[in-house]
């Protein structure tokens, strides 16, 4: 079986992309999917959501070849839910050096053992449109856009689009966009009202019907290195979570 690959972009800082990797990989994982966390951040935010252990070889070890698959996943407290952590190497000189050729399939290349093993992959990138991110995109099957809803939300979001379809065209053809997810919303709010019927209007039928609230306890949660189907699987971030991860499930 081949792995289907979901890549978590946006080039705007602290929009949900990590908190939304870990949650949706972690349902996916108690939904009896093997899953397998990509943190291609050099913040290692993902890793530690998950007390990876991030003094050990990670994801720039794979990529120049120091390290094999095996030797990089680690198990995270998640049953079903293995991650490969990242580490300061990781920074886009680091990658720019390895070699210039062909140098944005790198993550791609370094993925193809996953098949037969996992059944999603999912890929936390920083927040730029650098050479990780678009080793990211290059690397993926479905791309998701978590969106913060807030009034710049919507700044930067034309010039993603502009990089996904570019991508597209000139890297990897089978991309598509999974799904815009809406974050951190507060219903009391007009403008977080506002937001979600702008961008569901304009990208009508690419918006997940999801919608993650604003939670205090998502944002706790990666204090304890947990994420939240353990930390706190009653509260409202862990059910939109969890109804995100049915809504994947039923799209890919
Ligand atoms: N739904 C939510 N409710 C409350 N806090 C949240 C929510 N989602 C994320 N946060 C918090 O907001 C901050 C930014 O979230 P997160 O790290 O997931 O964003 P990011 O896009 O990965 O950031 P970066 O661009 O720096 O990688 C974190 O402190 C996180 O715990
Ligand atoms: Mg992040």
């Amino acid at each position: 079986m081949k792995a289907k690959r979901i890549v978590f972009a946006n080039q705007k800082g602290g929009v949900g992309k990590t908190t939304t990797a870990v949650n949706l990989g972690a349902y996916l994982a108690e939904a009896g999917k093997q899953v397998l966390l990509i943190d291609f951040d050099p913040q290692s935010n993902l890793s530690s959501s998950v007390s990876a252990e991030i003094k050990k070889p990670g994801v720039y070890d794979l990529l120049t070849g120091k390290s094999s698959l095996e030797e990089v996943v680690q198990k995270s407290p998640v049953e079903n839910l293995s991650v490969i952590p990242s580490n300061i190497d990781l920074t886009g000189a680091g990658i720019e050096l390895i070699d210039a050729e062909r140098r944005e399939y790198y993550l791609q290349q370094a993925l193809q053992e996953c098949d037969g093993t996992w059944d999603y992959v999912c890929i936390d990138c920083p927040p730029s449109l650098g050479l990780l991110t678009l080793n990211g995109l290059v690397a993926a099957d479905q791309v998701v856009i978590p969106l913060q809803c807030e009034y710049f939300a919507l700044e930067g979001l034309s010039m993603l689009v502009k990089t996904i379809k570019s991508v597209q065209r000139q890297l990897n053809p089978k991309l598509d966009i999974l799904g815009i997810l809406f974050t951190m919303y507060d219903s009391r709010t007009r403008l977080a009202n506002e937001v979600v019927r702008d961008v569901s209007q304009y990208f009508s039928g690419r918006v997940f019907k999801s919608i993650i609230p604003r939670n205090i306890r998502l944002s706790e949660a990666p204090s304890f290195g947990i994420p939240i189907n353990l930390y706190d699987p009653k509260c409202t971030g862990a059910a939109a979570y969890k109804h995100l991860a049915q809504e994947v499930l039923d799209r890919v």
